[in-house]
């Protein structure tokens, strides 16, 4: 397992969404990320039930694992979690991040995760209020906060996120807890700026990453 701590004030870690990734050569595009200095990898697992897309499962996470020593974070947009993990841990990722959803019992899934060794990631949507997840904030190492309704790339970015990343900040100040706040979706220059100022420590991005001709530059700009 490896992972990683806090950035540095005003900092944040930058994990490309392979999403956008060109699967005719994903070692070489994940290769090249690297280089330009994406500090983990977001993978987003989508089941075509929890949203209306389809991507990839375990068998495409563990030939990731492969070619890459990052950090893993698998993002899963599925309305099962519970019945993958142990394939998931299988396949080497590093976290799990499953969505407040979903039509199971998440905390004791939070648990599950844990119990394989592996971080504890809980998301949540634009239209999902921030109290669904107060009270399992305590079982969870990372929030992944959505900026765009999952599903898809290329959307535009909810400013909702920034408000419930400055809360979760507050909360976590307030309360001493030390979980990882990432945001993901329509994240680029413009907005990744008031993401890290309200507290985020992990800006996600796809298409604005991989569309670049100077991915390091990018890369450096959503650090901060
Ligand atoms: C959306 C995914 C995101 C997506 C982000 O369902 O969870 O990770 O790939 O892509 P961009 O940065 O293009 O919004
Ligand atoms: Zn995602």
């Amino acid at each position: 397992m490896n992972w990683l701590p806090r950035p540095a004030d005003g900092r944040a870690w930058v994990a490309p969404s392979l999403l956008s990734a060109d699967f005719s050569a994903l070692g070489a595009d994940i290769r090249d990320m690297t280089a330009a200095g994406a500090d983990l990898l977001h993978l987003d697992v989508m089941d075509g039930h929890f949203v209306p897309n389809l991507t990839f499962g375990p068998f495409v996470c563990e030939a990731i694992r492969r070619v890459s020593d990052l950090p893993l974070d698998a993002h899963l947009m599925i309305s099962r979690p519970d019945r993958y993990l142990q394939q998931f841990a299988d396949a080497g990722v590093d976290a799990i991040t499953i969505h407040v959803e979903v039509e199971i019992p998440v905390a004791t899934t939070l648990d599950a995760i844990g119990d394989l060794g592996l971080k504890r990631g809980i998301s949540l949507n634009p239209g999902t209020q921030l109290n669904t997840i107060l009270p399992i904030l305590d079982r969870v190492d990372l929030v992944l906060v959505m900026s765009v309704q999952p599903g898809f790339g290329g959307q535009k970015f909810d400013p909702v996120a920034v408000e419930k990343i400055a809360a979760l900040d507050a909360l976590r100040r307030s309360t001493g807890r030390d979980f990882l706040i990432s945001v993901d979706g329509g994240i680029n220059a413009a907005t990744a700026p008031a993401c890290r100022e309200a507290g985020a420590d992990i800006l996600v991005s796809g298409s604005w990453l991989f569309g670049a001709d100077d991915r390091k530059s990018r890369v450096s700009v959503l650090a901060g």
